[in-house]
């Protein structure tokens, strides 16, 4: 945060907070600020319903197919409701993408943001009582308001964020964000029904020792990811592996490490979504003094052909992700 920012204490409601660092947003006009707060209060919903998974029947599958032609869970569809609802009713967001839609949505109004998605991260883990998330990107309108929506509105690079955080949905309940002046972190206070600052300015460490792949997928990396993975056990790396991307990003964000998602032999591309789960961490990343790349570019300026494109994606401590890369 810039030095002549009086730097507010632990505790901070995050209200206040987004309401005392707006002015340090160049549009700053308060739509920007709303944003975070219908996203924040949607959280607290969806983290009602998570809290509540093992009472009511919202665990299990869907029965339906995302785009991506995975398994939607009952909670995939309920956060994706939640949020969209939120971000529909303010008037602040014009247009959003989301992992469980297929197209965008032009929401016809005169909303100056367009938000990218991905209401319910770590799927796998909902029925399993296990940490899960929740990703978003927030990105000007470049179309003149009053038109619909076009694809340079929807295919921006991640550079062009204005801001981007997650929740996670943990032991306890945080909401991590930035808008380009660093990064912050908010825990979820259940009795007050407030997020409140717990983690202010937060720097991931410059290395670490911690690597995060799915090492079953092994037999399917290419010869120098593995490369880099022996070199992890050579040097005596602890593996952490939860599959909520948000809460493998958190703990390495905290504690130092490297997070891979890397191209296997059947997804060329990996898994990872770049439009609704790689950008927002990738700048949370940047801006925490860490680094993000696809093994051969920054994430942050790669060009998005579709909303639904993939990217293998190594994303955390600065010194371990060069070297990572060293390897590629
Ligand atoms: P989502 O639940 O939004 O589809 O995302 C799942 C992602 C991500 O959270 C996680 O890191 C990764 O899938 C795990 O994939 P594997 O099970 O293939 O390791
Ligand atoms: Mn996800
Ligand atoms: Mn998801």
């Amino acid at each position: 945060m810039e030095a002549s920012r009086i730097a507010l204490p632990i505790g901070t409601a995050l209200d206040r907070f987004i309401k005392n660092n707006q002015d340090q947003f160049q549009y700053a006009n308060g739509e920007l600020s709303q944003l975070l707060r219908d996203i924040a209060l949607a959280s607290k919903v969806v983290n009602r319903e998570v809290n509540k998974a093992g009472l009511i029947d919202i665990m299990g599958p869907m029965g339906s197919q995302n785009t991506g032609g995975e398994q939607q869970q009952k909670l995939d569809v309920l956060a994706n409701i939640r949020f969209t609802r939120a971000l529909t009713k303010g008037g602040e967001a014009c247009a959003l993408i989301s992992e469980e839609t297929e197209s965008f949505v032009d929401l016809n109004n005169e909303g100056r943001y367009m938000i990218a998605i991905d209401p319910l991260d770590g799927s796998s883990n909902i029925d399993v009582n296990v940490s899960i998330g929740t990703i978003f990107s927030i990105y000007r309108r470049k179309s003149p308001v009053g038109q619909p929506i076009q694809e340079n509105d929807i295919l921006q690079t991640g550079d062009e964020q204005v801001a981007a955080g997650y929740i996670l949905y943990g032991s306890s309940t945080m909401l991590v964000y930035t808008t380009g002046h660093g990064v912050n972190g908010f825990t979820y206070e259940s009795t007050l029904g407030e997020y409140v600052l717990s983690h202010p300015d937060m720097n991931i460490p410059e290395d670490g020792k911690i690597y995060s792949i799915n090492e079953g997928l092994s037999n399917s990396f290419s010869q120098p990811v593995k490369s880099y993975v022996q070199y992890c056990k050579d040097n005596n790396y602890t593996a952490r592996y939860i599959g909520s991307l948000v809460a493998d990003f958190h703990r390495n964000l905290l504690k130092g490490g490297i997070y891979i998602y890397p191209a296997t032999a059947k997804d060329k591309n990996g898994k990872l979504r770049l439009m609704y789960e790689c950008n927002a961490l990738a700048f949370l990343a940047e801006q925490a003094g860490g680094q993000a790349t696809n093994g051969k570019s920054r994430i942050l300026k790669i060009k998005p052909k579709d909303l639904h494109e993939r990217t293998p994606f190594y994303v955390g401590s600065k010194k371990m992700v060069e070297k990572a890369a060293s390897f590629i």
